[in-house]
Order: structure tokens, then C-alpha cells, then sequence
């Protein structure tokens, strides 16, 4: 049976994620990876014995890949991802597709040319609360969805501490993209209106030029207003590094899902926590959860030929909503979203 020669541009925080499904997949060769940090080559080349890059033109060119994963920062996702394409890779972007939609549209347009599958890795949508609340939606005793709330925050060492390249994302990228492709796969249609408020003083004080949060109020096709609450200033100490909460009236029922408490609790004298055990947890050695599914999924959708849960029009529909949100942002003015032929 065929097993997929994957490779990995971007080792940095998810990054870690794609090179461990890649590893530990019966389905997948890991064969190299690429990242302009010469601590991480060292560090992942010696851990998982594979060839390392810093560029990835070199690594297309010397190793024989079938597939490539592009977990570099949000705003630097279109060169290695059009470079993987122009040379025959199918690719899997981490989440958003972009932070512009003039990128986002490169990405499609080198793909259409040159042939390549895009998948973008929304893990969300493998959520098993995520996947019960959309089953739910579908039945047509719930009736027509009505109103919608769905919140995503972190806490604020993930602009300030974890990453160098904040001030070029925003609460509407990192974050509102999820918020954005989710109410997109619950719904089943598109927003054709969006209106935000939103603040930049706490971490434009640090010297971070970005939004400290973000609320966008969104209208679907199907009639059902959206608000979507993001940010990054939670404080340090919350029990976990995100949180997140959705709740949708219907007709006929109310559905509400809590992210942030998955039902363990930890308590070992300084902080309390709560892990997601849904999203990642190792068991034997190998890694599993919706973290780690999406990248399963990438590999058997491009061996066994079928569609991706979500592509790169997700990415991009995902991506139009997040430029809608700062456009109205900037005007203090609601702004409809065209759909495109
Ligand atoms: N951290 C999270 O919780 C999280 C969750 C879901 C998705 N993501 C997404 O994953 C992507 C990566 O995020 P992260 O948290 O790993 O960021 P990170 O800053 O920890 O890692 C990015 C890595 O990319 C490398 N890099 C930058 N430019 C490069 C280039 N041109 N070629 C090769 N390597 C390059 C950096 O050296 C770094 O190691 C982002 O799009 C982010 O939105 C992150």
C-alpha cells in the first residue's frame, strides 16, 4: 500500500503537531522538514531524524514529497505554500488560509494552474461537541436557527510571549477565522453582512500594533445573526490558554457548547487547570485528538481521492469574513460581503 512522503514547512508551535501525526502515521513517510530557525532544524532534524531545510525551494527540489504541510506564521503562509504548489505538492495550511484576500487568492489561483489539492486545517470542525451541535442543527426538529453567540479568546502570553509576529495578525485572523469557518459548516451558508467594534490599547501599550479584541456581528443567508466575540488578553493566569463558549437559539431548541471546561480538572497547588483532552492527549506513545485528525484526514482524503473536510474555498470564504471584519472596523460601518460567481 502507497504511504504518502510528507513534508513539513514550519516547525514552530503547531508546526510540532504536523510532524507528530506525519510520524506516527501508518499512512505517512515523514521526510523533511523546513523552518529559518536553526535551534528548531537542529532540534527537530536530531528528534525525528529527518533532512532539515532553511529554504524551501531547496527542500522541493532535493526530496521526493508527495505532500506538504505549511505551519509558518499566519501572514507568511503564501510563498512556501504557492512554492510547494508550483512544484506538484498537494498541501495542507494551517489555519487562516491568509491574513489578505490577495494572498488567499494566489494561493487558489497556483493550485487551479498547476493542479494541486488544497486542504486548510480548521480543527474545530473535528471537534466532537462541534460535530454533535452541527448534527443537532440538522435535524429538522430543532427548526430554523435563530440567533448565535460563539466566543474565542486567549490569554494574552500568546501575542506577547509566544509569538514574534502578532502585530502582523489580529484577533479576527488567529482566532476569528476558527469562529468564521465553524458558524460557516454549522449554518451550512454564507455571511452577507458583517458590522465590528473592537479595541487596540493593551497590547498597542506593549508595543504590539493589533486589536486587543474583536466583536463582529454576523448575518447568514439563512437569516441567523451571528456575534462573535475574539481577543488575546485574557489574563496569564486563567485556567487554560484559551477559552470559548457557542450557544445557538433555534425554533425549537437551544444548543450550548463549553470549550473551556472538557471535564479535567487540575489542581497542583499553584494554578488550577483545565486541559482539553479532545484536542491533543498522548496515549502509548502516540498522539491523538481533533488536533491530530485533520492531518490524518489530509493524508487518507489525498490517498484515497476524496474530497477535504474543509479546502481552500473554505479557507477562502473564512478569510473574506475576517477582511469584512476589519474593513468595518476601520469605517465604523457594516459591510456586505458579494459572493463571487
Ligand atoms: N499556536 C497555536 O495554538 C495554533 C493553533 C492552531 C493553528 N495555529 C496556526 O499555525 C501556524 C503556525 O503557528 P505557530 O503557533 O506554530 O507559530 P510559531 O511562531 O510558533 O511557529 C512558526 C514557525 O515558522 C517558522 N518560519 C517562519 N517563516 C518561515 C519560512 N518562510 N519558511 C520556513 N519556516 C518559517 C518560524 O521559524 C517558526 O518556527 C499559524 O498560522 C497559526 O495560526 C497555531
Amino acid at each position: 500500500m502507497k504511504r504518502l512522503k510528507t513534508a513539513v514547512v514550519g516547525a514552530g508551535i503547531y508546526g510540532i503537531n504536523h510532524l507528530q501525526a506525519y510520524k506516527h502515521s501508518a499512512d505517512a513517510e515523514l521526510t523533511a522538514v523546513c523552518d529559518i530557525n536553526p535551534q528548531i532544524r537542529e532540534r527537530v532534524g536530531a528528534e525525528y531524524g529527518i533532512r532539515t531545510y532553511s529554504r524551501v525551494e531547496d527542500m522541493l527540489e532535493r526530496e521526493d514529497i508527495d505532500a506538504v504541510s505549511i505551519a509558518t506564521p499566519d501572514c507568511f503562509h503564501a510563498a512556501p505554500a504557492i512554492a510547494a504548489i508550483m512544484s506538484g505538492k498537494d498541501i495542507l495550511i494551517e489555519k487562516p488560509l491568509a491574513t489578505t484576500l490577495s494572498d488567499a487568492r494566489a494561493i487558489i489561483s497556483a493550485a487551479r494552474e498547476f493542479g494541486a489539492r488544497v486542504a486548510v486545517d480548521y480543527h474545530k470542525r473535528w471537534d466532537p461537541a462541534a460535530i454533535q451541535i452541527r448534527n443537532e442543527l440538522s435535524k429538522p426538529s430543532a427548526g430554523k436557527p435563530i440567533r448565535g453567540y460563539m466566543n474565542m479568546d486567549d490569554i494574552i502570553d500568546v501575542p506577547t510571549k509566544w509569538f514574534s509576529w502578532s502585530r502582523n495578525s489580529s484577533p479576527a485572523h488567529f482566532l476569528g477565522t476558527h469562529c468564521y469557518d465553524q458558524i460557516r459548516w454549522f449554518m451550512g451558508c454564507e455571511v452577507t453582512e458583517v458590522y465590528a467594534v473592537g479595541t487596540k490599547e493593551l497590547l498597542k501599550s506593549k508595543g504590539i500594533d493589533t486589536y486587543d479584541t474583536v466583536q463582529a456581528f454576523l448575518k447568514m443567508e439563512n437569516g441567523c445573526w451571528w456575534t462573535v466575540e475574539t481577543g488575546w488578553i485574557y489574563p496569564s493566569g486563567f485556567a487554560k490558554n484559551n477559552d470559548g463558549r457557542t450557544q445557538i437559539l433555534c425554533e425549537n431548541a437551544l444548543l450550548r457548547s463549553d470549550s473551556q471546561n472538557r471535564g479535567v480538572e487540575i489542581f497542583d497547588g499553584t494554578k488550577y487547570g483545565t486541559p482539553n483532552p479532545y484536542f491533543m492527549r498522548e496515549s502509548d506513545g502516540h498522539p491523538f485528538g481533533f488536533g491530530i485528525e485533520p492531518i490524518n484526514d489530509f493524508i487518507r482524503c489525498l490517498l484515497d481521492n476524496k474530497p477535504f473536510i474543509a479546502d481552500a474555498r473554505d479557507g477562502l470564504e473564512a478569510e473574506k469574513i475576517a477582511e469584512a471584519v476589519h474593513k468595518s472596523l476601520e469605517t465604523g460601518t457594516k459591510v456586505m460581503i458579494e459572493r463571487e460567481a
